[in-house]
């Protein structure tokens, strides 16, 4: 899992710093291809690592939201620093207008579990997620069957320890086909090193245990 070579990065204090989440997405979406022309929404895009990547595959129209504004100056500026053009705006993904409608939809959310009154907000907001991991999830998962054209496709990053078989099965429940489609493991960094009883308390991990796996879940609108 390591960046590609191509995107040169630049962020502003606090914005997520790309790393082994991201470029297994990236991987995933170079793996897959961006249909030539494609309308593309990258949902959480911290420094626009993706909607680049996105762009440079291929990409008509890269759409890039982020809740934070410095991650939106940091991907216009990163945009710019590799000569491609994305439409980078602040906003949640939470309140997309429903008529929106693309082909790819990348995300990279929030998924690490955290203890119930955990703060969310500044560049914390990068990860924590709720006590069960999903509290970006499962409203990615139910706006899919919205969001996505006919054909379309999402690549979303997930680790085990927030649930895949719920959104596996929450994809599906909307009418789309929905499969594990690459996978990688890392050793808990220093965010899960501080919350492993939590973790293990929950029932999240295994006494012990003190690795994630990280997969990509691709869902297709049929
Ligand atoms: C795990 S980081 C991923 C950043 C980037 N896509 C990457 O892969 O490096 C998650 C991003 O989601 C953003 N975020 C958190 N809540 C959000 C929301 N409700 N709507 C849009 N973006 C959100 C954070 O600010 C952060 O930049």
């Amino acid at each position: 899992m390591g960046a590609p070579p191509a995107v040169r990065l630049v962020r502003s204090p606090g914005v997520y710093r790309p790393q082994s989440d991201t470029w297994l997405l990236a991987e995933a979406a170079m793996a897959a291809g961006v249909p030539p022309g494609a309308r593309v929404l990258d949902m959480c895009t911290g420094t626009g690592a993706l909607a680049i990547t996105a762009s440079m595959l291929g990409a008509r129209d890269v759409v890039a939201i982020d809740a934070s504004r410095r991650a939106v100056v940091s991907a216009r500026l990163n945009a710019w620093l590799n000569g491609q053009r994305i439409r980078a705006s602040r906003g949640s993904m939470l309140a997309l207008p429903a008529a929106s409608s693309f082909d790819v939809v990348l995300a990279n959310p929030p998924y690490v579990p955290c203890p119930a009154g955990t703060v969310t907000k500044g560049r914390r907001r990068a990860w924590n997620a709720g006590p069960d991991g999903r509290a970006l999830l499962d409203p990615i998962c139910r706006s899919m069957p919205v969001l996505l054209r006919r054909k379309g496709f999402l690549l979303m990053v997930h680790s085990t320890l927030s649930d895949v078989g719920k959104s596996l099965r929450r994809l599906r429940e909307g009418g789309l086909t929905a499969e594990v489609v690459s996978r990688g493991t890392i050793p808990f960094g220093p965010v899960l090193r501080s919350r492993t009883e939590f973790l293990e308390r929950a029932g999240l991990i295994e006494p012990g245990q003190r690795h994630e796996d990280l997969l990509v879940i691709r869902a297709d609108r049929p």
